[in-house]
């Protein structure tokens, strides 16, 4: 294992300072002395058309910033986690999302074993069920065939099938619906549930682990409702049996350990398994897809497993000069380590794509939120930026404000389509086009602003011109696709796993593990038991916890008297 390059050790990083210092960024000077920018700087990958030129960058810089890829060695890293190697080393694991999606004739050794046919054997059993639910010859208890799929998970487990199930949602067959309890509030479980039939829902508790408190608490609610509702209707008589048949008609799971599985209940029949060299937030293009591979089918599903492989194609075998998730990852190093940009926006325009920058903050900051090396060694510089965004247009009346005026810098990236799920007209207009215009019309804003004199030529007063300029300089890149297909959304996903893994990698982290939710899930093992009254363990709580945890039990006493 090769140890990690410090990044501002390399000729690269000074070469890149010196150019920071010096650069002063002028969008509209830059388009205007060269008319060929926008095209220079546009690059396709897959389907996606990415148009960097709105970035703060001038061939010197984007030299640079590929120059530091290659002296920190991304094409070695790259390569080891393509061949199996175990860069997640705090974990010794390899890294292997890759092959979830690699096609049926390749062949990927991991560990001695070939990893592409168990990869399609899951799949083709995950098809084979989701076949099944679809056609309705998988029926619950009763006979009735199933309306509604409840996938029961957390953090990876929970955010890439909700966000894809949203993007996707003209690919979902009529007459099934999705849905996602993930908090362990019971808030969530109740909510989701309260208007559902027992005999026509369908749970897949999804969990990695399959030791995950929030998801197995949710999932023996979900039972425990389930069986309630069955019995006091009638479909179900009382007893250990028929409960065991109705579980069986009604639970399926989703997990690496497949023999706690079989310990919560659920036949291993019934079971889906992936593998420890997925990490959780890589892991919707696995069996932890399942409740979309049953609501969009397996062709579409097919389609969107071959969205990833398109962009993985493109990462392993593009020079980086034109390696699009590989100047996306070296430019947000350009902002974060030499402009001190503290957050990045993911702003979609298409409501479909609604989870997306919610699904992106786990990828990215469970990723890259580290402050240690994978050698141990601390960090030399700056990670893990905050990821954050809201779809447009309700971003721009929202936030925009801060991105157009503020005093910090937020690199943001645009994503449209140009075909829309439901192309409607408001008479004479197009809405689609009226959207849209917003979608070009914001990064124009963002990189060429408004001078004064352009402000004072509106016969604005003297006095609030300050207040209505705009700087400029604010860098976006862009995103086009033709349409939102399930190809389109797996490439969208592959194209920030592979951004992030390059941030890793000049940072020399490791982006594959997790340590840092650890601690405040052993602390609340830990306060467990005050909560519920036990005074000893109270009185070992900090008095911030104790007085909080005093406060909780008066109030709920108060109101439960009430
Ligand atoms: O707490 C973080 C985490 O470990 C994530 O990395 C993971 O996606 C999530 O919990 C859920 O884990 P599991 O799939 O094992 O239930």
């Amino acid at each position: 294992m090769s140890q990690p390059v410090d990044p501002t050790k390399t000729a690269a990083w000074a070469r890149l300072e010196e150019l920071s210092t010096g650069l002063q960024p002028d969008l509209r000077a830059w388009f205007a002395e060269d008319s060929s920018r926008a095209e220079k700087l546009t690059f396709t990958a897959g389907d996606l058309y990415v148009d960097l030129s709105k970035n703060l960058i001038n061939d010197d810089v984007l030299d640079a910033l590929v120059e530091l890829g290659k002296e920190v060695g991304i094409a070695e890293r790259r390569d080891a986690m393509f061949s199996g190697e175990h860069i997640n080393v705090t974990e010794d694991r390899a890294v292997l999302h890759i092959a979830l999606r690699l096609p049926k004739d390749a062949s990927l050794v991991v560990d001695g074993a070939d990893a592409v046919p168990l990869v399609h054997e899951v799949l083709e059993k995950v098809y084979a069920f989701a076949n099944k639910v679809r056609s309705g010859e998988w029926t619950g208890v009763t006979g009735k065939r199933i309306e509604t799929v409840v996938n029961i998970g957390i953090g990876g487990s929970d955010l890439g099938p909700v966000m894809v199930y949203e993007a996707l949602q003209p690919y979902v067959q009529k007459g099934l619906t999705a849905r996602f309890i993930s908090n362990i509030d019971p808030t969530d479980v109740a909510e989701k549930t309260k208007d559902l039939n027992p005999e026509t829902t369908l749970f897949i508790v999804a969990s990695k682990t399959f030791t995950t408190l929030e998801t197995l608490t949710n999932a023996r609610l979900a039972r425990s409702w389930l069986l309630d509702g069955l019995r006091s209707s009638g479909a179900i008589a009382d007893g250990d049996d028929a409960a065991s048949d109705a579980v069986a008609k009604h639970f399926v799971a989703v997990s690496t350990a497949l023999d706690k599985v079989a310990a919560f209940g659920i036949d291993p029949e019934n079971a889906f398994g992936f593998w420890d060299w997925v990490g959780g937030r890589y892991s919707v293009d696995s069996a932890i897809g399942t409740s979309v591979a049953v609501t969009i089918g397996p062709e579409n599903f097919t389609d969107f497993l071959s969205g990833f492989h398109a962009i993985d194609t493109h990462v392993k075998d593009t020079p980086f000069e034109r390696n699009v998730p590989v100047l996306m990852g070296l430019l947000n190093v350009w902002y974060v380590n030499f402009f001190d940009a503290h957050t990045h926006a993911v702003l979609p325009y298409a409501q479909f794509l609604h989870r997306f920058p919610a699904y992106l903050q786990q990828l990215t900051m469970e990723s890259n939120g580290k402050s240690v090396r994978y050698d141990g060694s601390p960090v030399t510089t700056d990670t893990g930026e905050v990821f954050w965004g809201e779809p447009g247009t309700n971003g721009q009346h929202a936030f925009y404000q801060l991105i157009h005026q503020g005093t910090r810098m937020i690199p943001a990236d645009f994503i449209a389509v140009a075909n829309p799920a439901h192309p409607l007209r408001d008479g004479e207009s197009d809405v689609h086009e009226l959207f849209l215009a917003n979608f070009f019309a914001q990064t124009a804003a963002l990189a060429f602003g408004k001078t004064p004199e352009e402000v004072r030529a509106e016969g604005t007063a003297e006095a609030i011109v300050p207040a209505r300029v705009f700087t400029g300089n604010r860098p976006t890149t862009s995103i086009m696709a033709p349409v939102l297909t399930p190809s389109v959304v797996g490439q969208l996903i592959a194209l920030y796993e592979h951004i992030t893994f390059v941030q890793g990698v000049v940072w020399g982290i490791d982006s594959f593990d997790q340590w840092g939710v650890e601690l405040g899930k052993q602390l609340a093992l830990q306060v467990t038991p005050a909560v519920g009254g036990d005074q000893e363990a109270l009185s070992k709580q900090d008095g911030s916890t104790q007085s909080l945890i005093t406060y909780y039990h008066q109030k709920r006493e108060a109101d439960q008297a009430s």
